[in-house]
């Protein structure tokens, strides 16, 4: 098993995380890969440990679409997708081309498990892509992908968990690939040491799922984080990278886990407030 393929796992405790919402297919997802046998390791308390984690994944997930939404692309090319929905969703209308990506495990996996719950679409692809490979795995070129017009690229969940030259290697792959067909880059992946740990002091069931995806991972998203804002934004810019920063709360009213949850507004605001998301684009 690579070091990388430990980070996997996780999806599941995030597709768990999701049946609580409204996104589409997030229940029978979490229930076709049975993601609550893994709930346990992380959270042994289940949702009532996940009460805070939960809202975030959502509003991660709604927060990437908005953005995806407001630039437009037609083309979208989804990093470490683990078992999200976004492509079944998405590649709904036929005028988007969406190409799914992971290790090569997952994204068998998850072929599969798309197979189960829509009829094949011309227009969805998976592919295997591990994000920090050289050369590079990402699609330029693919024959699935029409010259001319700009992608976009999303991932959530996954560069924090890469160190930074692990994460440079990332964003030299990304930029390759804006530098072919132009676009934008959609993540909430970026994150400093304070806001690491505004999250896993939000509460003591918080801090012991974070310890626990440190141990099964083998990678501790608080020391992969950046020491603070003025690094984070440097680090991009010394990328080639322009950065847009939105904030989760932005789409608090989209929130359907709330009420399903029973968490009052006061109650989530502070950590929504402080959950960035970025649109990257070329510098120049
Ligand atoms: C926390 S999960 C998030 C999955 C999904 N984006 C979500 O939000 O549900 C992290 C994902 O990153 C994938 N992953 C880990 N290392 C990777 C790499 N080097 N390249 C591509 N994907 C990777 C894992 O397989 C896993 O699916």
């Amino acid at each position: 098993m690579t070091s990388f393929n430990k980070i996997s796992p996780t999806a599941l405790l995030v597709t768990y995380a999701r049946q609580f919402s409204d996104i589409p297919y997030a229940r029978e997802i979490s229930e076709l890969v049975d993601a609550q046998s893994v709930v346990g390791q992380y959270a042994p308390n289940g949702i009532e440990d996940l009460k805070y984690f939960a809202p975030v994944m959502e509003a991660r997930y709604k927060a990437t679409n908005g953005l995806l939404a407001k630039f437009g692309c037609r083309q979208i090319v989804e990093l470490a997708s683990g078992l999200l929905p976004r492509g079944m969703v998405m590649s709904e209308n036929p005028e988007i081309t969406f190409v799914e990506s992971d290790l090569p495990l997952m994204i068998e996996q998850k072929r599969a498990l798309v197979d189960r719950l829509i009829a094949p679409r011309p227009n969805l692809h998976f592919a295997a892509i591990d994000v920090t490979a050289t050369p590079s795995q990402f699609p330029v070129n693919a024959e699935y992908l029409r010259q001319g017009e700009p992608i976009a690229l999303a991932c959530e969940g996954l560069l924090q968990y890469l160190t930074l030259p692990e994460k440079q290697l990332v964003f030299a792959n990304v930029q390759q690939m804006l530098q072919h067909y132009g676009g934008v880059w959609i993540t909430p992946d970026l994150t400093t040491k304070q806001r690491r740990s505004q999250l896993r002091n939000y509460n003591p069931a918080t801090e012991r799922i974070l310890k626990a995806i440190a141990q099964n991972t083998g990678r501790s998203t608080l020391d992969n984080s950046f020491e603070h804002s003025e690094h984070l934004q440097q680090f991009v810019a010394d990328q080639g990278f322009h950065l847009q920063t939105f904030s989760l709360i932005d789409i608090l009213d989209q929130l359907s886990s709330l009420e399903r949850l029973n968490i009052a507004v006061q109650d989530i605001t502070p950590l929504l407030a402080g959950t960035d998301i970025f649109a990257l684009t070329l510098e120049g």
